[in-house]
């Protein structure tokens, strides 16, 4: 940036000196004309007449020149960059300028090209984004949605004993609650996004948060009938724990969807200096390097077989909350063996 301003104003000097030049040229031209006409008349009407033509002539010489450094140096790319921005404004963001000179030659033009051109990739990335989002929005909604009205006018029948009755009523709750946790998903995604959420880092016991998350899934463990292990060092961290609660929570329901019944699950807490390490693992489906490879992107589900329990937001949830806390997050995975999930929080260890 100093360097473009160095080189700006090193033009500015130039473009004046070539002026001051051309106008004392112009005023050397003249006298020496009025010399050489002084020396062959003495009348001086013709040799004002003479002067002023000449003066006339060179001045129309010099605004030709201008005009045509003009048309090339300025009127060009200005309509070059007017045509893009009238093309851009009009929605169509594929729209590119075309800057002919090397990067170390740029002038203000070729950065202004370069910068719209920057702008116009961002807008059409954008543009896909949006787009994508929206089909996988309505695509998570409608599933769920012909759930719920399927069974909605199953129920209206007068016959159906009070199990059916029960059961499909099961199912419309469970319906409703996926459209619920997407919405809720969408919402903090959203807000984690666009900083609306501020890292509020507290102190805290990272050993009660992390058993409380784990208690909070116990009717499931129970329910699958999983070996569930649990080793956590004491702990107190400074750090966002809401955030974090976050990551526990989707972690501990992944573990535990991706599991069998009967399966194990382990997750282990340990504090490593002033950094804490905290691993879920389990011997569950686990998942190749290709899909291992996708599965913070928004809305990506690997397994197939668990696509309606959920709609792929969980890991880019997780994944921005450890950005936001300049945390890591790696997997390592194999399919029928399981995966381990782990994460470390650097420089988060309270000490009293
Ligand atoms: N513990 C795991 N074992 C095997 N595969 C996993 C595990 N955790 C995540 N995955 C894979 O990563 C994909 C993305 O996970 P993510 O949590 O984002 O979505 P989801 O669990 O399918 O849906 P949601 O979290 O929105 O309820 C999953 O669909 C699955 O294929
Ligand atoms: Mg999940």
């Amino acid at each position: 940036m100093k360097g473009r301003k160095l080189k700006s104003a090193r033009a500015s000097i130039i473009g004046a000196a070539i002026f001051f030049i051309v106008i004392a040229l112009v005023i050397q031209i003249a006298v020496l004309v009025y010399d050489y006409i002084r020396e062959r008349t003495d009348n001086n009407a013709l040799i004002a007449i003479l002067i002023l033509i000449v003066i006339i002539m060179l001045s129309l010489v010099c605004t030709i020149c201008d005009f045509i450094r003009r048309k090339i140096m300025v009127d060009k790319p200005t309509k070059k960059i007017l045509d893009a921005t009238d093309k851009i404004a009009k929605g169509d963001f594929s729209t590119r300028v075309e800057v002919l000179r090397d990067y170390n030659k740029y002038n203000e033009y070729d950065l202004i090209m370069e910068n719209l051109n920057k702008m116009a990739s961002e807008l059409e990335k954008n543009e896909v984004l949006k787009t994508d989002f929206i089909s996988n929005v309505s695509h998570e909604i409608k599933t769920p949605l012909a759930v719920i009205q399927n069974y909605a006018n199953l129920l209206q029948d007068d016959t159906l004993d009070s199990e059916t009755r029960k059961s499909y009523a099961k199912t419309l709750i469970s319906a409703s609650k996926r459209i619920t946790d997407l919405i809720t998903n969408i919402l903090k995604l959203n807000k984690l996004e666009n900083q609306e959420i501020q890292e509020k880092a507290e102190v805290f016991s990272l050993t009660e948060s992390l058993s409380e998350c784990v208690l909070s899934f116990e009717s499931i463990i129970d329910k699958k009938q999983i070996d569930f292990t649990c080793d956590f060092d004491e702990v107190t961290i400074f750090s966002s724990k809401s955030l974090l609660e976050i990551v526990w929570n989707n972690l501990i329901s992944n573990a535990l969807k991706f599991t069998n019944d009967g399966g194990r699950i382990g997750v282990f807490l340990k504090t490593k200096g002033k950094n804490v390490e905290v691993s879920f693992s389990d011997n569950g489906c686990g998942m190749s390097k290709e899909v291992g490879a996708k599965i913070f992107e928004k809305f990506y589900q690997g397994d197939t077989s668990h696509a309606t329990q959920g709609n792929g937001l969980g890991l880019a949830l997780v994944k921005k909350v450890i950005d936001i806390l300049g945390g890591e997050i790696s997997v390592q995975s194999r399919v029928g063996v399981g995966s381990t999930f782990t994460i470390l929080l650097k420089d988060v260890v309270y000490e009293v």
